[in-house]
């Protein structure tokens, strides 16, 4: 029998949604299919925590939907991109992009992944502490910027697009989380903080696509060419950069970074993994080719990515009066719906809280329900560099695992924080030279 979303059961309070959302995302998961989180009062989503509901959402009824609230803070800082844009608009960028990330193309970038891991591990020494998370995003930031948009881009980044980019993401996540919780003066303060950070962006992303703009015939077979050539206007262009910046890069990287964390806490996992990397690779350095084979790899990274979801949990909000499973919600309600708590659900997976990479041996995901593992999301809003991310974070895991073992720094506390993207905060390692063996 319906009953409306309403309805459904209130968990948590507010100091619990801001102080730690992920214990309360677990909680309230386990109430029930549907729960209001926080309260009824006040404008909290729902959780929506049943994997076959989770489908209906992404791919029977996602026609139903548009994309949650958060995303619509996001949109201050990237614009109507790919990642914001809705209806015929987000129809045509997927178009326009998709050809862009299929496999044949993007396999064309693993030298360049190979490659400035390799740069980046010319500078560890061994025995020296590190801070990992950031190392995995200066990285994958210079990996994005070089295969979507050209070199150039990298050279912009000696003007502090990184740290903008950091500061741009801390301020909206802050604006998400606490408007219309605090003090007016602190809201002013950092609306105008980021309308600063903004302009400064904004200057380094239109010099690019200016300097695109004025080169002659383009040789280059990169996405800011393509996205060029469908006569976008310069601002459409900024909005697919900055969006492609800030989905392209953080995720990966927070996923290797919690990965590290995982390795280093499981010598027996660790070893496994060692011994694939010299039974598969020989000494030499990963290629496309060498993905097929690196299969205790690619579990890792599941696991990793079950336990520690970069994108914790993704929103909706219903466009009309819609009916998910047992559930009616009315137009313009919303929910989440959390990657972090239904991978942790024990009906899906025996001892959820470990870290076991073995469980995605063969055909285990066959055996739990579609939505029940959704790293990526699905239906037609799926990550669209799924195949991207899986293949940078495999060949980076391996050319770093070959050459170096990453132990938590003495005294070093490691905890997620749920920002835009699940961060693993305070992790410190000491980076350990390996023989090649
Ligand atoms: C481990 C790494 C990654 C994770 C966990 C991840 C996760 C996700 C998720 C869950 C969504 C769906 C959001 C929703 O439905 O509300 C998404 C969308 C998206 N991702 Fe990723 N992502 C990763 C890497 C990447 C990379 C490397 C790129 C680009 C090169 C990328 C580009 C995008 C774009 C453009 C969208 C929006 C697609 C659309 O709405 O049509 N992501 N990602």
């Amino acid at each position: 029998m319906v009953q409306l979303a309403k309805n459904a059961p209130v968990v948590g309070s507010f100091e619990e949604f801001v102080r730690d959302p992920l214990t309360l995302l677990v909680k309230a998961r386990d109430v029930g299919d549907v729960v209001k989180l926080v309260s009824a009062e006040i404008e909290y989503p729902y959780l929506v925590s049943n994997p076959d509901m989770i489908h209906e959402v992404l791919i029977t009824k996602h026609d139903s939907f548009i994309k949650s609230k958060n995303l619509q803070v996001l949109k201050l800082w990237v614009g109507e991109g790919i990642l914001t844009s809705e209806g015929e608009r987000h129809r045509k960028d997927r178009q326009v992009m998709q050809p862009f990330f299929n496999m044949k193309h993007i396999s064309a970038y693993a030298p360049t992944m190979v490659k400035f891991t390799e740069k980046m591990l010319t500078r560890w020494q061994d025995g020296e502490i590190r801070d990992i998370t950031k190392e995995m995003m200066d990285v994958t930031l210079e990996i994005i910027t070089d295969t979507m948009f050209g070199t150039s881009v990298i050279d912009k980044n000696e003007n502090g697009l990184r740290e903008l980019i950091d500061e741009g993401h801390r301020l909206i996540t802050e604006k998400i989380r606490m408007e219309g919780h605090e003090p007016p003066e602190e809201t002013q303060k950092r609306n105008l903080a980021l309308q600063q950070g903004l302009e400064r962006l904004n200057q380094i992303i239109y010099a690019i696509i200016e300097e695109r703009r004025n080169q002659p015939e383009n040789k280059r077979h990169d996405l800011l060419s393509s996205l060029l050539r469908t006569g976008m206007t310069d601002k459409q262009l900024r909005d697919q950069v900055i969006t492609i910046f800030l989905a392209g890069h953080e995720t990966t990287a927070n996923t290797l970074a919690w990965t590290w964390y995982l390795l280093s806490q499981h010598p027996e996992v660790e070893k496994k993994f060692h011994e694939e990397l010299r039974r598969v690779l020989n000494c030499q350095a990963p290629t496309y080719e060498s993905l097929t084979d690196l299969t205790y790899t690619r579990m890792i990274i599941q696991e990793s990515m079950r336990l520690y979801p970069a994108a914790w949990s993704i929103g909706r909000i219903a466009k009309e009066d819609v009916v998910i499973g047992e559930y009616e919600f009315k137009k313009g309600e919303w929910f989440m719906m959390s990657q972090y708590a239904v991978h942790r659900d024990p009906k899906w997976y025996k001892n959820p809280d470990e870290f076991i990479p073995e469980r995605f041996t063969g055909d285990f995901l066959k055996t739990i329900p579609t939505y029940a593992y959704f790293p990526f999301g699905g239906g037609p809003r799926v990550c669209i560099g799924n195949n991207f991310a899986l293949m940078e974070a495999t060949l980076l895991l391996a050319t770093i695992g070959q050459q170096f073992k990453l132990e938590l720094a003495e005294g070093a506390v490691v905890e997620p924080e749920p920002l835009i993207t699940l961060v693993p905060k305070g992790l410190r390692m000491r980076v350990l030279k390996r023989l090649l063996t």
